[in-house]
């Protein structure tokens, strides 16, 4: 509608810092995202380090990928870490019996897995196996991978390993609501805090547990986790999937309407009502906010790829998952003092990946590009914003045009984020800059010029960042003219 819109950063009240944890990435045993898409193995003719494709990690690792939550997931509650450690020859060869039945030849384990955080440059969010698994195993893993002595530690210095790994996050199960074993809340609590009891940091090093947590609006679940089982946590996990069309999905990734981008982004922005309501419960057990709220699986779930594996979760990624992404990172930013781990799934070539692979091609998506331009958010102080923007509406669908954040980095500069969620009008945005003082600003915009845009092997420049000349300081506002369908990330000196 072209209504312009109008917004105030509060720079003289800072808020909570934004954890870089909210950047985590989730590489899980499915598909194409573990094997392929990071793993080759050490003979492959695709350029390798120790296993792992060099062309996907210096990827990674321009992005600052702060944590990598591994190895699920479903797969997580399946997994017997036993199984993936020793010599490459003697693993067993198992059946990925939740991810399409495909062979799991075990060949990334333990210490590849933080092998992969060492080249990354990333940190261990271990996911457990409370499903499956037993309390001994659980405690056997976590002593393998963190204890400076005793025979444990030895078998680990054999298979190459001779110090311990700093283990900062481990989860207690995952989904134990579902695929973690079918379990009622008072049940699944009672349990959580039974693995919890064997997770175990060496002296002078902190293990953080994380218990698996509500899907959606399931409220009752996080009640009952905060009740019984709170005590014993440091964090509590949130998932939420943006799936338009409903479930099971089978919306498609590319070819879509501009009804479906609005449901999508309008089905997004739910994460703020789910956060909300959580945290308030949240409040009630832990008003100190000790423990945090970790959305440790979102992003967008389609119908799959033409001709790929039904059980593999392959899906393009468009302008539209953009926008999801740059949406989804300011809502955190509004709940920073709760939310301190988030993890969009997933990693590579699953769901809403940051990069797709195919042989030995790699493409970087739209979503990869919008956590580059956030990377500035990485443990920045949150800087209030408060907005007044039209609404677009399409159909039965209908939100606010503009969405934002605003940080104070750690490099002491103003980092702005804008979304014009509009794919037909350009708006412009007046922010008032209160108690703060900028006279440069530089920013960069992604933009394409169809909602579908989406990059390929054979064009994979389609959807990139671009320098962006539309904003500029009037006084002691900033005015920006965000083109339609856009995302624009400003930094202010
Ligand atoms: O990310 C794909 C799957 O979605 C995960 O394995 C599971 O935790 C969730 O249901």
């Amino acid at each position: 509608n072209g209504q312009p819109t109008s917004a105030v950063i509060h720079g003289n009240q800072p808020g909570p810092v934004y954890d870089k944890g909210i950047f985590t990435q989730f590489a899980e045993h499915l598909g194409t995202g573990i094997y392929g898409g990071l793993w080759v193995g050490k003979d492959s003719a695709i350029p390798n380090t120790n296993g792992f494709r060099n062309d996907v990690v210096a990827a990674l690792r321009k992005l600052s990928v702060p944590v990598i939550r591994w190895p699920g997931g479903c797969f997580a509650d399946e997994y017997n870490w036993r199984e993936g450690v020793g010599p490459q020859s003697q693993r067993p060869v198992k059946v990925n019996t939740h991810w399409g039945g495909v062979t799991e030849p075990n060949s990334v384990g333990t210490h590849e897995f933080f092998e992969l955080l060492r080249q990354v440059g990333a940190e261990a969010y271990i996911s457990g196996n409370v499903g499956s698994g037993s309390p001994r195993e659980t405690a056997e893993w976590v002593e393998y991978m963190t204890a400076p002595a005793g025979s444990l530690a030895e078998e680990r210095g054999k298979n190459g390993q001779k110090e311990p790994w700093k283990l900062p996050y481990f989860g207690i199960g995952n989904e134990l609501w579902g695929c973690g074993g079918n379990m009622r809340a008072e049940y699944a609590a009672d349990m959580t805090r039974r693995y919890a009891t064997y997770v175990k940091a060496p002296a002078g090093t902190l293990i953080m547990k994380i218990a698996s947590g509500a899907s959606e609006g399931d409220y009752d679940w996080t009640e009952t986790m905060m009740r019984v089982a709170g005590k014993t946590l440091d964090g509590l996990s949130l998932h939420y999937y943006t799936v338009p069309g409903g479930w099971p999905p089978k919306a498609d990734p590319v070819k879509f309407d501009e009804a479906a981008w609005a449901e999508t982004l309008h089905n997004t922005m739910r994460m703020d009502e789910f956060i909300t309501r959580h945290s308030a419960i949240m409040d009630k057990y832990d008003p100190e906010k000790r423990i945090f709220l970790a959305v440790d699986e979102w992003g967008t779930w389609y119908g799959q790829d033409p001709g790929t594996h039904s059980g593999f979760l392959r899906q393009q990624n468009t302008l539209r998952d953009a926008l999801v992404a740059s949406v989804n990172l300011d809502i955190f930013a509004r709940h920073a003092d709760r939310v301190r781990m988030t993890a969009i799934a997933q990693m590579v070539n699953v769901l809403q990946a940051m990069i797709l692979t195919d042989g030995d091609k790699m493409v970087l998506t739209p979503t990869y590009h919008v956590f580059e331009m956030y990377k500035p958010w990485q443990d920045a102080t949150v800087l209030p914003i408060d907005f007044q923007t039209p609404r677009y509406h399409k159909g039965e669908y209908t939100m606010p045009a503009v969405s934002g954040s605003a940080v104070r980095g750690k490099d002491g500069k103003i980092h702005v984020a804008l979304s014009n969620l509009d794919p037909n009008q350009p708006n412009t945005v007046t922010i008032r800059l209160d108690g703060l003082k900028a006279s440069i600003i530089s920013g960069r915009v992604l933009t394409a010029s169809s909602i579908n845009a989406h990059n390929t092997f054979k064009a994979p420049e389609a959807v990139k960042p671009a320098a962006f000349t539309g904003a500029r300081i009037k006084g002691s506002d900033l005015v920006v003219t965000l083109p339609a369908k856009s995302v624009a990330v400003l930094e202010l000196r």
